[in-house]
């Protein structure tokens, strides 16, 4: 008796809520009736993985800024003092400061699907440029947060990279000027990076991301198979290769987001540093415009792009090297927008592609690890020879794409998804 009047109370409320604002039309098209291909793999944990790993920041992020003071001579302090006296502010801090980490993990990983299954083809381009947005946005956001503690790294880093728009002819000088607020880094940039990374940048995020979703169902999800589901419904218009997403794939990545939880405490808990990969040992001394640190190197997800900023060694057209080295980071980071029309394959997945698209894909793949990995060492002749032959291999995946996709012999596409 009592449980069904609080169903008539629960459904009233609905009700009154619907005649004022579409909730279940929005529940329904966006969870109970969106129908997602039934073969998705584990490919397609990562976007859920991004959406809890961006909660976590904003939240982790929220509770730093409650104790952290964004002045040249506080920062660094109060970045101790989170960490030794806040109730729990030790935590707080490795969970942001690994979640930077694992927030580029699973969207390099959510990317890289997308390159596998094709997903960023027709009618997903922009969907995909939206990515891509968000992405340019995250390497933003990360660079500036990695400032806040003002540790030695921090500094020379930033210091390293904000100079870069130096090298740009004509306005390079006045534009660092501007860009760092200060005639060097100071406290002046400190406050205005802090000012960046916590309010605005999270807004255009979160905008973004939300942009995202409502492109993608707008016009489904792709999948492993790449066969458009859409094309094949039952009577009712519901997909014949779709499950709703609520409760399938809701359970399904709740489960997914458990096993990260468990994989994310064990480095967060035991390894918050990694070895100098996650935060670099510099960065546990104050920073100290005096002391450059003996290797200057950022954080791991940045260092395929800085290790083809540091191949560019000559100069060119009477340009100075440091200019093109630019060009080429700059490109190497905005190519992958153009992906949409350089895939001239009559199939989308990479399952029914030829052995051109796989080798490329490998070699692609290889190029980035190596370069990452280079990134991380002081430069030597040989490694900067391995970079730029690496450069060279990143490149031709995307200018020969057009060609390769074109002239290899690609298998037949099934009409239904197949499960495997
Ligand atoms: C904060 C970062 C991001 C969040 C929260 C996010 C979220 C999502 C979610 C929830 C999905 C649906 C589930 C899935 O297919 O995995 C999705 C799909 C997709 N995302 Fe993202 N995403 C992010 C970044 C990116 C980036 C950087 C790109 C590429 C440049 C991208 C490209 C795509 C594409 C192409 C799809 C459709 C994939 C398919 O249907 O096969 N996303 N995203």
């Amino acid at each position: 008796m009592a449980r069904r009047q609080t169903t008539g109370m629960w459904t009233s409320f609905i009700t009154w809520m619907d005649e004022r604002m579409p909730v279940t039309e929005t529940w329904e098209y966006h969870l109970s009736k969106y129908y997602a291909p039934k073969n998705f793999n584990v490919w397609y944990i990562f976007g859920s993985l991004s959406i809890f790993v961006l909660v976590m920041q904003i939240i982790t992020g929220i509770w730093l800024t409650m104790s952290y003071v964004p002045t040249g001579e506080g920062a660094f302090a109060s970045v101790e003092y989170i960490m030794r006296d806040v109730e729990l502010g030790w935590l707080i801090r490795y969970l942001h400061s690994t979640g930077a980490s694992a927030f580029f993990i699973v969207v390099y990983l959510h990317m890289f699907r997308g390159l596998m299954y094709g997903s960023y083809r027709r009618p997903r381009e922009l969907l995909w440029l939206i990515g891509m947005a968000i992405y340019l946005c995250l390497v933003v956001e990360g660079f500036l947060g990695y400032l806040l503690p003002w540790g030695n790294m921090s500094y020379w880093g930033a210091q390293v990279i904000v100079s870069l728009v130096g090298a740009i002819p004509l306005i390079g000088a006045d534009l660092m000027e501007w860009v760092r607020g200060d005639f060097l880094m100071s406290g002046i940039t400190l406050n205005r990076f802090f000012a960046l990374h916590v309010a605005a940048l999270p807004i255009v995020l979160i905008i973004l991301v939300f942009l995202h979703l409502i492109a993608l169902h707008h016009v489904g999800s792709n999948n492993p198979d790449g066969v458009e589901i859409k094309q094949n419904k039952d009577e009712n218009g519901v997909p014949r290769d779709g499950i709703a997403f609520h409760p399938y794939y809701t359970v399904h990545d709740i489960y997914g987001v458990v096993v990260f939880l468990f994989i994310f405490c064990v480095a967060a808990f035991f390894a918050p540093e990694m070895f100098g990969y996650f935060i670099e040992a510099p960065n546990f001394t104050v920073a100290d415009p005096l002391k450059t640190p003996d290797h200057i190197a950022p954080v791991w997800y940045y260092t395929p792009f800085y290790a083809m900023l540091r191949a560019a060694t000559f100069p060119l057209l009477a340009v100075p090297a440091k200019f093109w080295g630019l060009v080429v980071m700059g490109s190497a980071i905005l190519v992958p927008m153009v992906l949409p029309w350089l895939d001239k394959s009559p199939v989308r997945s990479i399952r029914y592609k030829g052995m051109a698209s796989k080798v490329m894909l490998g070699l692609f793949t290889i190029s980035f690890l190596v370069l990452g990995y280079l990134g991380t060492i002081p430069p030597d002749p040989f490694a900067t020879l391995l970079a730029q032959g690496m450069t060279v291999i990143y490149f031709s995946y995307f200018i020969l794409m057009p060609w390769y996709t074109r002239v290899e012999k690609t298998k037949p596409e099934p009409d239904r998804v197949t499960m495997r």
